[in-house]
Order: C-alpha cells, then sequence, then structure tokens
C-alpha cells in the first residue's frame, strides 16, 4: 500500500519532468537542430520498447576497453565482445570510461545496425580537468579566481574528449569542501560556495558550448549531488548531517549554478544526508530538484550508489535499492547492472508504475537526442580528428597559462621572488621535483610522462641550465639512502634553493581522506635539514588540499603553492618564479595553523565568545595551541608588489529589491605591474539566523602598473543579502550590514557600513 502511494507520487512527478523537458534549453536545441528526434518522435520510440529495452536505457556499465575497468572498484564487464553483445541486445544504454574513438566506433557501429531499436549509445567519461590536454587541477584553477579561464579549458578538454567519441563527462565536480581531511577537495573549486557557484557555470559553459549537437560539445554532469563533501571528519562516503539551512546556503549554491547553466545531466552523490542517501532521496531529486529548480535532464547515480543502499541500511537487498532509486528520481544506475536486472519485473509487479520508467527513459533518449546522437551516431567518433585534435599547441599554451595562474604565492620574505634567470647558481631538491606527480589524482586519460616537470620548465628557463642542481632528498612517504647528505651538499653549493615537496597525488582524490593534513614526515625532515645550511629556500608546494605547514616549510622564506599543474605544469611554475608572469593566484581554501582545526573555512560563525585579533585569552573560541584563524586564509595570494586598498565608499542605504555599487581605490604601490585580486565582502550584523563573519559578494582582478590606481567598482544587489530563514526560504531583514573590499578573508581591507531600509 505504502509504495502503492509512493508510486502514484512519482508519476505526478514524471508528468512534470516532462513539462519541463519541454520548456528546456535541451530541447530548443533539438528544435534548433531540426533534429529528427523530436519528443514525438521519442515517444514513438519508447511506446515500442519492452521493458527489458527500457531498463537497458537506464543501465550504465564501466567500458570493457580504457581506463574503465580498472580505475573504480572492480566490476565484471565480461570483456569487450561480450559488451558488444549486451549492447545490442539492448541492454546498455552507454558505457564510461572507454578510451579512444576506435572502440567507441566499433561498439555504436555494433548497436546501429544490429540492434532491434537501434538507440545508438551514449559514451560517458571523467573528463575532469582536461583529457590529453591535462590543465591545472580545479582546485588549483579555482584558485585563478578567473572562471573564463575555466571556460576555456573545458572547451579544449571537450574537444579532445569529443574526437576520441565521448558524448558525456561526469564533470564539473561542484561540491563545496570545507574539511581539507576530505580528499575530494582537489577536484571542485575550494571551500567557497560563491567562488563555486561561478566556476560550475563556467565548466558547464565550456563542456556544452552553444550547441551540444557540436562534434566538439559534451553533456555536462553536475556531481556529486549533494552535500558529498561534508562528510563528517572528512571521511570520503561517511555520514552528512546538516542543517536546511547550511546545506542551501554554503553547499547547494554551486550545484544550482551548474544546473542554471545548462548542464544536461546531474550525479547523486554516495553519501545519505540526514539520514537519506541521495541516491534513494525523493527530496533531493525530487521536491528541490526536479520541483523547485526545474531541472529538465537526467540522474545517474554514482558507481553503484544504488546498490549501496542496501549497505547504508536504507534498502533491503538490491532489488528494493533498484526500486527505491528509480522512485526517488535517480534516472540511471551506473555500474551496479541492478536497473536491468530488476526494473522490469519491479514493474510487472507493480512495484514501479511503468509510467515513472518511462519519464526516465524520456530524460535519457532527449539527452541523446540534444547530443544529436540520433541523427549522427558516430558524429564524435572520428579517428582523423582523434588523431589531430590531441595536444595542440594552443592547447598546451592555455595548459601554460592556466598554470602561471593558478600557482598562488603564499610568502615572499626580503623579496627573493622573482628569481634572475642569470648568475644564481640554483639547487632545486626534493621528490616532487622530477617526471612524477604532475597530472593530478583524476585525470585518467592524461600521462604524467608527457608532462614539463618543474626540473624541466625551471632548466628551460635558465640562461645557463649548468646552474642548475637537482637532488631528490626522500621519496614522497619515505626516506631515501643518503638523500638528505646530497640534498644538503647542493643546498650547500647554491646560492638559493627551490624545494620541491608535498603529497603525492595519490594522497588526495577519491577514498583519499586523511586524519592529519601534514606533509608526511620523510619530507619535513628533508626540509628542516635543508633549511640549516642557511640558503634562502623556496618551497614549491604540491597538493590536493590545504596543508598545515609547519617548521623549515613555515618559515622558508618564500613558499608557492603549486596543487598539481597538469601538462604545462614547469613551464607555467618557472614563468612566475622568473617573474615573467606576474603571481595571481589566491587561495580557494584556507590552510589552517594546525591540522587539527579542521574543518576550518573563512564562512564561519562568531559564536558568543569570538577571539578577537590578538593573544590568547581566557574563555574565548579557540583552541590552546591556536587561534581561530588560518595560517594562510581563503583569498590570499601575493603579488611582486604591494597594493594599498583605501576609499571604499559605500551608499548609506541599499532598498528593498534594490541594489547598491560598492567601490574603492586601489594603488601599486610598488615597482612592478601586478593582477590583485580584490574581494568583496559583507556580514549581515545581526538576523534572524546568525550569519557567517564574512561572505564573499564579488571579486574583481585588477591589472596595476607601478604606481598606477584604479577605482574599483562592485555590484551588491539585494538577493546577494538573502539567506535561509528559520523556515528554510530566502529571507532578509532590515538593518545594517559592514562591507570589506580586501585581499583576502581575513585582511582588514577598507570597510563600509549600508542599512538595508525596512
Ligand atoms: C566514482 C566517483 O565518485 C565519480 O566522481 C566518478 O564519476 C565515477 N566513479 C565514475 O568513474
Amino acid at each position: 500500500m505504502d509504495s502503492l502511494k509512493i508510486s502514484r507520487r512519482s508519476a505526478l512527478l514524471g508528468g512534470a519532468m516532462v513539462a519541463a523537458w519541454s520548456a528546456s534549453p535541451l530541447r530548443a536545441a533539438v528544435r534548433a537542430a531540426q533534429s529528427r528526434a523530436t519528443p514525438a518522435f521519442i515517444d514513438d520510440l519508447i511506446a515500442k520498447m519492452t521493458l527489458e529495452e527500457k531498463a537497458g536505457q537506464l543501465n550504465l556499465m564501466p567500458s570493457s576497453w580504457g581506463p574503465g575497468p580498472t580505475i573504480n572498484p572492480i566490476v565484471d564487464t565480461g570483456g569487450v565482445d561480450q559488451q558488444i553483445e549486451a549492447a545490442v541486445a539492448g541492454k546498455l544504454t552507454g558505457v564510461f570510461n572507454g578510451n579512444g574513438a576506435e572502440f567507441h566506433r566499433r561498439l555504436q557501429q555494433a548497436v546501429v545496425t544490429r540492434s532491434r531499436l537501434k538507440i545508438p549509445l551514449i559514451f560517458g567519461a571523467d573528463v575532469i580537468h582536461g583529457y590529453r590536454t591535462v590543465f591545472p587541477v580545479p582546485l588549483a584553477e579555482a584558485a585563478s579566481f578567473e572562471p573564463g579561464l575555466a571556460t576555456r579549458t573545458s572547451r579544449v578538454a571537450a574537444t579532445e574528449a569529443a574526437a576520441a567519441g565521448i558524448d558525456w563527462t561526469f564533470a564539473p565536480m561542484v561540491d563545496v569542501a570545507r574539511d581539507a581531511r576530505w580528499g575530494r577537495g582537489v577536484e571542485g573549486s575550494g571551500e567557497d560556495p560563491y567562488l563555486g557557484g561561478l566556476f560550475a557555470a563556467a565548466r558547464v559553459r565550456g563542456f556544452q558550448g552553444d550547441d551540444l549537437t557540436a562534434d566538439n560539445a559534451v553533456l555536462s554532469c553536475i556531481k556529486h549531488f549533494a552535500a558529498y563533501g561534508a562528510a563528517e571528519a572528512g571521511l570520503d562516503y561517511s555520514t552528512v548531517d546538516i542543517s536546511p539551512q547550511t546545506l542551501r546556503d554554503a553547499l547547494l549554491p554551486p550545484y544550482k549554478a551548474g544546473y542554471d547553466a545548462g548542464a544536461g545531466s546531474g550525479m547523486a552523490s554516495f553519501n545519505e544526508i540526514n539520514g537519506v542517501p541521495a541516491t534513494g532521496n525523493k527530496w533531493l531529486l525530487g521536491t528541490l530538484l526536479r520541483g523547485e529548480w526545474k531541472f529538465p535532464g537526467f540522474i545517474v547515480s554514482d558507481y553503484t550508489g544504488e546498490q549501496e543502499m542496501v549497505v547504508h541500511g536504507y534498502a533491503k537487498d538490491d532489488r528494493d535499492a533498484t526500486r527505491l532509486a528509480i522512485l526517488a528520481g535517480c534516472d540511471m544506475g551506473m555500474a551496479s547492472n541492478l536497473y536491468y536486472t530488476y526494473l522490469p519485473g519491479l514493474v510487472r509487479d507493480g512495484h514501479v508504475p511503468e509510467a515513472v520508467l518511462d519519464a526516465s527513459v524520456r530524460r535519457v533518449l532527449a539527452a541523446k537526442a540534444a547530443l544529436g546522437l540520433f541523427d549522427n551516431p558516430m558524429r564524435r567518433i572520428d579517428l582523423k580528428r582523434e588523431k589531430a585534435v590531441m595536444r595542440r599547441p594552443a592547447a598546451l599554451a592555455l595548459a601554460r597559462e592556466a598554470a602561471a595562474k593558478s600557482v598562488v604565492l603564499l610568502k615572499n620574505d626580503g623579496g627573493v621572488l622573482p628569481l634572475t634567470p642569470t648568475g644564481k647558481r640554483i639547487a632545486l631538491i626534493g621528490p616532487q621535483a622530477g617526471q612524477n606527480d604532475l597530472i593530478g589524482p583524476w585525470a585518467p586519460f592524461g600521462d604524467d610522462a608527457k608532462c614539463v616537470s618543474f626540473e624541466t620548465g625551471i632548466r628551460a628557463a635558465l640562461a645557463d641550465p649548468g646552474l642548475l642542481s637537482v637532488v631528490k632528498g626522500c621519496e614522497i612517504e619515505k626516506p631515501l639512502a643518503g638523500g638528505i647528505d646530497a640534498a644538503v651538499a647542493a643546498a650547500q653549493a647554491a646560492d638559493v634553493v627551490l624545494l620541491a615537496i608535498g603529497e603525492g597525488q595519490f594522497m588526495s582524490g577519491e577514498a583519499q581522506s586523511r586524519a592529519e593534513v601534514v606533509l608526511p614526515p620523510a619530507q619535513q625532515a628533508l626540509a628542516e635539514a635543508v633549511a640549516k645550511v642557511g640558503k634562502p629556500v623556496v618551497v614549491l608546494l604540491k597538493n590536493g588540499r590545504a596543508l598545515e605547514l609547519k617548521g623549515a616549510v613555515r618559515d622558508a622564506q618564500a613558499i608557492i603553492v603549486t596543487w598539481f599543474l597538469g601538462s604545462e605544469a614547469g613551464s607555467g611554475l618557472a614563468d612566475v618564479l622568473f617573474g615573467k608572469v606576474s603571481p595571481s593566484g589566491r587561495l580557494p581554501v584556507s590552510f589552517p595553523f594546525e591540522s587539527g582545526q579542521e574543518p576550518y573555512y573563512y564562512y564561519r560563525k562568531n559564536s558568543g565568545r569570538a577571539q578577537p585579533p590578538g593573544p590568547h585569552q581566557d574563555y574565548k573560541t579557540q583552541f590552546r595551541e591556536t587561534a581561530n584563524a588560518a595560517l594562510y586564509p581563503f583569498g590570499h595570494g601575493l603579488t611582486y608588489s604591494t597594493v594599498a586598498y583605501a576609499r571604499i565608499e559605500v551608499p548609506t542605504a541599499m532598498a528593498q529589491g534594490g541594489s547598491i555599487e560598492v567601490a574603492a581605490m586601489l594603488t601599486n604601490t610598488g615597482s612592478v605591474a601586478v593582477d590583485e585580486v580584490a574581494q568583496l565582502y559583507i556580514r549581515d550584523q545581526a538576523a534572524s539566523m546568525t550569519r557567517p563573519v564574512r561572505l564573499l559578494k564579488g571579486f574583481a582582478k585588477v591589472r596595476l602598473a607601478p604606481g598606477e590606481s584604479k577605482r574599483v567598482t562592485f555590484p551588491l544587489r539585494f538577493a546577494d543579502l538573502l539567506f535561509s530563514g528559520e523556515d528554510g526560504k530566502p529571507t532578509v531583514e532590515p538593518g545594517a550590514f559592514t562591507v570589506w573590499v580586501a585581499p583576502s578573508a581575513q585582511a582588514d581591507g577598507v570597510k563600509g557600513e549600508f542599512t538595508l531600509a525596512g
């Protein structure tokens, strides 16, 4: 009885989704292309399908070719020939993480010639930050504070991937990551929902382009929906228990921004939210996503997510898990085969209305139509184009530009940087100097061996390459026999040390939670020994997350965060090191003083006993060991000059529904040109729900010649002030707001105030 009730509601929801599809940009794209795959064509097709064929359209499996079978928990794909026969028999809607046009051609050809209904397959892949050309990891790219850069890199990624036959990328990953212990922050845009939203939309635009039927466009997938980054203790896959207000205000905005930008699909996350796994969460996928947000596209589970609802303790068994997932609005199952196995029986037995199944099939077929697959199933499969478009010079030049814009200069005592390319003897020391750890943890189609290493990039920038010595010193996580002695000797013989250390790329990414966000002890020991030599030390840090920096690393003269910079890592880094490019990156995540502060993020509440800046005081919100602050806060990043912030202009009042313009004067007080990232923050001083101490509401990258002053303006709209009220609805109350224009979330910058009128 209960299941019947649920079924009817779901069926109604299915109807609403069909209506949403009729009004969607995807449908417009189909119409514009004058496709034969009209909604009527899709309806006719659905009418011809058996229950098994419908279930097959909702069943996605890893490719039996390429990285597919090995980069996730192993599932049996049966090998290439068996997979082709399964596809021809209508058991698959597509495969993912296959490699190369040749395999995609074989599969598609078989299906469109030999299967009963000739419904083209869709080919998915994890193309997160590049295909063969690898761009900086998304967290690094977010440090550019330049969403337009992400559109450009995603466009290239789409062009390369599509030439290999890929129709659909499982990107962008837009999970807000406020806990550095969580390993997957590296795939997203950091801790801030506003910055995250801009990057989510920018990437969707890049992947999908203006015309989804184009042979260089791929369908985006907003993942992981939702709140995947909010796992307790940063433990991947673990419980998310969160207030509706924090969920809406701090975590959901990037997903919403990605869907609003027209992403055609989404992926349900592995985690539960407040007791209900996302894959079976009717509120999340139905009420919110399809209802409130009017999302017309389809949702895929994340790699056996539906099956995992049994382990979660939410579904009784695999069949029950299938029923719960499809009724919640999860249209497609990934990697479990459960949808194919159980959906026909569930419909026959009356546990799932056929209308629900049809609605999911319709959404999937609509996406295939929007991609132009019914008109030309081979449109993205082109062996010649595949050969021609990979790693083109323009793509590599963009990778270099992106790398240079992604590095963040944390510290530069005594102006040790930029280095001069002549005269100085440089010792490049550390396990991160070489041909390793360049593409990051989740670039399955990239290759470290094809990237420019730090050593290669730095050597190429030197007038006399003979002045560079390179010593490994230790392994990523282990000492190396004689390593420290060799490193110390190299430091003694040099004028300056570049210390290339940090996390291995295997230390972040999926399932790579860390109990402590610190450097491996072997590398810390190397840093201490090298520092004792007394030469200026520039730390070149590789990292997939914010780290605690200690001892000789924290105290080095200069620190550059390099994340994982991709194909042109070494050349982009060298451009900044030698001052060819002015450093402009800003931290998209806060670096704590102590690992134990995690989750530490700037977007926090004040508490009733806030710790004022300055020395430790009793009975305040702080740790015995450290202040409630960041060593390097969100938004922080130095240039090779100094910029003064002055003369904030804030109108005294904003009208209800109105907007104001905030302005400040920036002056380059140094002797080299800079790209300064000025940031606009607000604080609602008193509200019916306590508000964070600061919220980013805008930023501007401003080029300033030496001595130049510019008045920078920021719009601030009424909508920017809204928050989720006690009833969860958008609200804002009249009263005072503080405004800062500042170089980071923790810097004073310049400060003003306005009142929201009643
Ligand atoms: C699991 C990951 O969570 C997801 O991000 C990825 O897209 C799938 N595996 C497919 O590889």
